[in-house]
């Protein structure tokens, strides 16, 4: 049976800040999902980490579906109106047009979807992080995929071992989608010399060489391009299948314990440790620190089971406390260097208007 796995999620408004939403405003979302879905979508999950609503939904039309696009929209614009209402801070933040145009992509909400033949065991995890980028994941992907320091199975299992396609997107370009497919292990190198940029180049889908099966699906929106300016990180949301010719769930998750430093924490203009936290978790510290959250499902036919928290396990408590202290560390130089985003990635326009003030002062010395 074929089947699509949609996973779309918006900053619409939350509490004190931007830390976390609303109960009220989940339950409008869950509301109008469940009811405005009754026939259109089999089933579906709905979750938070940090600022961001997530909505999963499993359907039967395939990807970039209008109808099950709107769906998510409407979700969003009736948990606005609840924001609004209940004064939350943000409301409406990622709904960047007034109007709901086919697809949701572009229009602000961050999309991850993927067709495919149910297998008889179909398990799958569904990743969303908060203030961050969608590079935070080009690292822990290529080590779950492309390095047997991580993933065993690129030794241990032949299928495993076969390697990975992966479809890599210059985020730079606005124009259009300007893509590039590299297989691994052939193209390791010029993989790794692309994704150590991430701010640039993302990896928006990974295949199995084995069966050409799609294992991820990322977001690569990229918030500030559409509206032309700052409006939030483009906090990502993503889906991987696992298991048989893909990597083991564990494989998946254990680059996460690296917490590797990315950009975004406070203002979108820092950089900081990505720290894996429980879902439902919120942003505290200098409106951080980066964080990403695990649910792992199996589905059947569409029927989704209840989700596992994949970071809820006591090993994750002793990985938070070091990454904690990592970023307790870089926050002890606060504006310093490396602390803060290079001149071109800030999300605020202060330091330009000083430095423009500035400008005028210089004088070369006689
Ligand atoms: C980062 C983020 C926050 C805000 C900060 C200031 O992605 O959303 O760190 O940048 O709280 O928010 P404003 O400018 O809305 O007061
Ligand atoms: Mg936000
Ligand atoms: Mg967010």
């Amino acid at each position: 049976m074929e089947i699509t796995v949609t996973a779309i999620k918006a900053d619409i408004g939350s509490i004190g800040g931007h830390l976390k939403p609303s109960q009220a405003l989940l339950a409008q979302v869950e509301t109008t999902i469940a009811k405005a879905g009754r026939g259109l979508i089999v089933d579906h999950f709905i979750g938070h980490t940090g600022d961001d609503v997530a909505i999963l939904m499993t359907h039967k039309r395939g990807t970039k579906s209008e109808d099950v696009h709107r769906l998510a929209w409407d979700a969003f614009q009736t948990g606005t109106e609840v924001a609004k209402k209940q004064g939350l801070y943000g409301a409406g933040q990622d709904l960047l047009k007034d109007a709901f145009s086919g697809n949701v992509r572009g229009l602000g909400p961050a999309v991850a979807e993927i067709t495919f033949e149910e297998r008889a065991n179909e398990p799958f995890l569904l990743f969303t992080a908060d203030k961050t980028e969608p590079g935070a994941y080009n690292l822990p992907l290529y080590l779950a995929f492309a390095d047997p320091m991580y993933n065993a199975g690129l030794i241990l299992s032949p299928a495993v071992g076969a390697g990975f396609s992966f479809t890599v997107m210059d985020v730079a370009c606005t124009e259009d989608d300007r893509i590039v497919e590299l297989s691994t292990p052939e193209e390791t190198y010029s993989l790794a010399a692309l994704l150590r940029d991430n701010g640039r180049f993302v990896v928006e889908s990974i295949h199995s060489r084995s069966d050409g099966g799609q294992a991820v699906a990322c977001s690569t929106t990229r918030l500030r391009n559409i509206a032309g300016k700052y409006v939030g990180k483009d906090d990502p949301i993503m889906l991987i299948r696992t298991q048989k010719n893909f990597p083991a769930a564990g494989e998946i998750l254990a680059p996460y314990e690296i917490g590797h430093l990315v950009a975004g924490f406070m203002r979108g203009s820092h950089t900081g440790p990505l720290m894996p936290v429980t879902a439902g978790t919120g942003v505290s510290f200098f409106d951080g620190p980066p964080i990403v959250s695990c649910l792992a499902f199996s589905v059947h036919e569409g029927t989704l089971t209840e989700p596992v928290d994949a970071f809820d396990q006591p090993y994750w408590d002793w990985v938070r406390n070091r990454i904690a202290q990592k970023a307790h560390d870089i926050r002890a130089q606060g504006f310093s260097g490396a602390a803060m985003l290079p001149y071109t990635d800030l999300e605020y326009s202060g330091i330009k208007e000083i430095m423009e003030k500035l400008e005028k002062r210089f004088r070369i010395r006689p």
